[in-house]
């Protein structure tokens, strides 16, 4: 179903890997809502091919950035304003972390990983608003995300340094939210329920994890098509005056103590 929230907005998709990838759907919800937008990722990342479709579908340009390289983001944010003029949204849907893809327990952490993974995971979040901000490229009211997860606010062991880098994340999103409200344009964070994607499943029994979150969560885990929707309504025109917030997706799991579903659980032990 389609409403037309985003007629005549351009924007800047970061993140879509291959079809599991939050960023994927937000940028197919987006083309249905009337968007238009280029897709960045890493170089590396496009090499692997799969993003073509996805512009093809969407009648997309796809820019390679590595989103830690200023210079990459420069060159990025130049194609966009030549293509577009101003923009109205930004989507920065990028995590990795080091620590987790090696294997690397939190408390024995590579430091030089947390350095990569914190610049790639939290840190590449300013650097976009930086440079979107010194090339005054943002529409007013226009609208800027990232994605984040609880583990920014308690603890969830064997997500390791990221929990440390989204609760950067956050921090870079409240406290860079503030310059942007300056040019009427909003910076939020959406945190999400663990969701079965490449940096999802990559985190150590991940598939434990999300069936507890499901049955933590008395509306059950919010699906990456679901995160799409919300994310839509973030960039549309209904949500001028929220910024600087962390909006919790996660069919009501950060308001549990405990669920129906795992106190009946209980019950049949
Ligand atoms: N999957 C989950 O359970 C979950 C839950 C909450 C939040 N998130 C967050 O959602 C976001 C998207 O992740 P996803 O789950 O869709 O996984 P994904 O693996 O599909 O997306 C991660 C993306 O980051 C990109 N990336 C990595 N290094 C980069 C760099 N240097 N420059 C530019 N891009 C780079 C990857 O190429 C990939 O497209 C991440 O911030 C992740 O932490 C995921």
């Amino acid at each position: 179903m389609s409403y037309g929230l985003l007629k005549g907005k351009k924007g800047i998709i970061f993140g879509a890997l291959n079809e599991q990838s939050i960023a994927w759907k937000v940028a197919e919800r987006c083309h249905e809502e009337g968007a238009e937008f280029i897709l960045s990722n890493a170089p590396i990342a496009l090499r692997m091919g799969e993003l073509n479709g996805l512009a093809e579908k969407t009648g997309s340009e796809v820019i390679g950035a590595d989103a830690t390289s200023i210079e990459d983001l420069e060159k990025l944010f130049d194609a966009a304003v030549a293509k577009f003029g101003k923009i109205d949204f930004i989507l920065h849907s990028i995590g990795m972390s080091v620590n987790v893809r090696k294997g690397k327990h939190y408390t024995e952490m590579n430091y030089d990983w947390l350095e990569k993974g914190w610049d790639i995971s939290a840190v590449s979040f300013h650097k976009v608003m930086r440079v979107a901000y010194e090339k005054d490229c943002m529409n007013e009211w226009g609208s800027i995300l990232a994605l984040s997860y609880i583990a920014a606010q308690r603890t969830f062991p064997d997500y390791n340094d990221m929990s440390d880098n989204k609760a950067y994340l956050e921090s870079i999103a409240r406290t860079f939210g503030g310059y942007w409200g300056e040019r009427k344009v909003r910076v939020n964070t959406v945190s999400q329920s663990p969701t079965p994607t490449t940096a999802g499943s990559g985190v150590k029994g991940f598939g434990n994890f999300l069936g507890y979150a499901e049955d933590m969560s008395p509306l059950g885990n919010a699906t990456a098509l679901e995160c799409a929707d919300y994310c839509v309504t973030l960039f549309s025109d209904l949500t001028k005056k929220v910024t600087m917030q962390n909006l919790f997706h996660d069919g009501g799991f950060s308001s549990s103590g405990v669920t129906q579903k795992v106190i009946r659980k209980y019950d049949a032990e």
